[in-house]
């Protein structure tokens, strides 16, 4: 059978909630170079991939790996390489390119000498023009120490667009992370759990999602669907074993709350269109007169932040209104995103742990307030 070297980026800070999800998949224990988990597996696994990963951004398809220390090496390396066997001749060939640490640093240069090469080859091979009128094929050049890696985007559109999340409204987390921000939570499926700043309804509704076992890829399409009927077939039975594994019965106790009634809304909207509507109570309420007899929950919530919404001085008082509604939760282990390095003076506790990550490319804090009580996963 034939192996496909993978490799799957995850964003900063979130390479172990993927390495976990990878593991619960069933492909054991992996390793990621460069921030890029490196796996060998075969054609339905990519399908698989596709389909059921919540926190890793693309599954990529390790085309080629040489050194390119001057343009010459990289045309021709590029060039050498089998093309006509996996791009038709109507491909649409889209070029991406990074360089770190290399010779070769101009980017528009490399894109551009690599996608000369491959369409030089594809005419030699097909002897007429190429129009690109056909399916997507994504390339990435990604040279770091002087040695380029060739990869294929198997994904085509990044893994966070699951297809639910239409409708626009302020400062919305990524799907993938908003993942990963439950991973790395004390949440079960079993305990409550509650975004008191859900905005269009992300975190809840991968909670849902995470809960119930719908996979995230279900309702999309991927590029290499359009590359023939093997990927294409293969993407169909994927989607079918994860029909399979959905549990929509399970009991859970899921909340979104916002104080806008249109971001509540737009959240009941997304989670309609994630098949999770039934599971998730949204409503419009303050944060700060969230109250609950449930005992041992999950909260996390990613706050309104100065640069993109909520006036200074309005935003101290909330987070210190917020910092007092914690704590008269004390069974509830609690999370928090935000970019204000003042967050934990405002909120009046320090945070156990506290993790670097990135939200739309901005610098966050992940915070974390465990329950007083012991943990209960
Ligand atoms: C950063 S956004 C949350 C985005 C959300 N995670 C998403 O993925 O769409 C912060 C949200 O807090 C809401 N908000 C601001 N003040 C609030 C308050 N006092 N109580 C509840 N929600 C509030 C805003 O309406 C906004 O939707």
């Amino acid at each position: 059978m034939e192996k496909f070297s993978l490799q799957i980026p995850a964003s900063s800070g979130v390479e172990a909630s993927v390495k976990r999800e990878l593991e619960k998949l069933g492909y054991g224990k992996t390793s990621a170079v460069n921030g890029r988990i490196q796996l060998s597996l075969a054609l339905c696994d990519v399908a698989r991939l596709n389909v059921n990963l919540r926190c890793g951004e693309r599954v990529l398809w390790v085309l080629d790996t040489f050194k390119a220390l001057d343009f010459d090496q990289l045309y021709q390396n590029i060039y050498n390489f089998n093309w006509q066997e996996l791009l038709p001749k109507d491909a649409k060939i889209l070029l991406y390119a990074k360089s770190v640490k290399s010779k070769l640093g101009a980017i528009k240069s490399i894109t551009s000498v690599a996608k000369k090469a491959i369409v030089d080859k594809l005419k030699m091979h097909y002897k007429c023009d190429l129009f690109e009128s056909g399916a997507r094929f994504m390339i990435e050049i990604d040279i770091f120490e002087d040695v380029a890696t060739v990869t294929l985007d198997t994904s085509g559109d990044g893994l966070h667009k699951r297809g639910y999340r239409t409708l626009a409204y302020s400062a919305p987390l990524k799907e993938t992370l908003a993942s990963a921000l439950i991973d790395m939570s004390y949440f079960h499926p079993e305990k409550p759990f509650a975004d008191v700043f859900c905005g269009s309804g992300t975190l809840p509704i991968e909670a849902a999602m995470i809960a119930c076992n719908v996979a995230p890829g279900l309702n999309r399409q991927f590029d290499c669907q359009k590359w023939g009927d093997s990927f294409q077939k293969a993407v169909e039975i994927a989607k079918e074993e994860a029909k399979d594994k959905m549990c929509l019965d399970r009991e859970v106790n899921i909340k979104g709350f916002d104080i806008s009634e249109n971001a509540v809304s737009i959240a009941r909207y997304h989670a309609r269109r994630a098949g999770v509507e039934n599971k998730i109570h949204f409503q419009q309420a303050d944060a700060r007169n969230f109250s609950t007899k449930a005992k041992f929950g999950v909260l996390i919530s990613n706050l309104p932040y100065g640069i993109r919404i909520g006036k200074e001085q309005d935003l101290a008082l909330l987070y210190k209104d917020f910092g007092t509604m914690v704590r008269a939760l004390p069974d509830w282990n609690c999370y928090v995103l935000t970019p204000d390095a003042k967050f934990e003076r405002l909120f009046g506790q320090k945070a156990q742990k506290h993790r670097k990550l990135y939200n739309a490319n901005i610098e966050c804090c992940y915070y974390s307030f465990p329950s007083k009580n012991k943990p209960t996963k």
